[in-house]
């Protein structure tokens, strides 16, 4: 199945592509992801056009992120519990890849969906969001409630951290191409070379 199809929901009222019943969740967890959120009001708006550097046109359309329309960029940490979860089906979908018939087997597309997979959990366990849950918030680790467990996990996810805009791209080309290789291979054009 399609990384842009899973978890596959078939409905009767729904009438366009079940992908469109999924995709707004990772899609709104890219739109709203700090590193993009970066990316776009530099590249794109040219505003703010830099850390510190206010919006000087008479027509301020960068006002920081408290006021609407930019307020609604604070739903990330929303959407981020919604892509945590889709991790679960994508993972079975990898799982799944590897049972050939009943017997395990190893074909480029489980290779294609693994890596996709592996893309996609480090993009979404690097998240901004996730490391301030776990600790960012906090003063003092040693006073907090299972402090230990949670510093050692807010270490690891501040390693990942440091790479989430690597982790952005690998994991967007990734799944574009997880998704292009899935539907050519359904559609014949493409042969899954089985290699175990
Ligand atoms: Fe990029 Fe959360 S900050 S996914």
């Amino acid at each position: 199945l399609s990384p842009f199809y899973s978890p596959e929901l078939i409905v009767d009222w729904w009438k366009w592509s079940p992908a469109f019943l999924i995709l707004w969740i990772p899609g709104g967890f890219r739109i709203t992801c700090y590193y993009y959120r970066k990316a776009y009001y530099r590249s794109f708006f040219l505003h703010p056009m830099a850390c510190s550097v206010g919006d000087q046109r008479a027509n301020r359309i960068y006002n920081g992120e408290a006021k609407l329309p930019w307020l609604f960029q604070n739903v990330h940490r929303y959407f981020l519990y919604l892509a945590l979860f889709i991790l679960i089906p994508l993972w079975l979908d990898v799982l799944r890849a590897f049972n050939f018939g009943g017997k395990f087997g190893v074909g480029v597309g489980t290779l294609v969906l693994l890596v996709n997979t592996v893309l996609l959990s480090g993009y979404t366990l690097s998240c901004h969001s996730l490391r301030h849950l776990v600790g960012g918030k906090l003063d003092c680790f040693s006073c907090a409630p299972m402090g230990k467990l949670r510093h050692g996990i807010w270490e690891r996810l501040s390693r990942a951290n440091h790479f989430h805009m690597v982790w952005a791209w690998t994991s967007l080309f990734m799944v574009g191409f997880a998704d292009l290789y899935v539907r050519l291979c359904s559609m014949g054009v493409w042969i899954d070379f089985k290699l175990l």
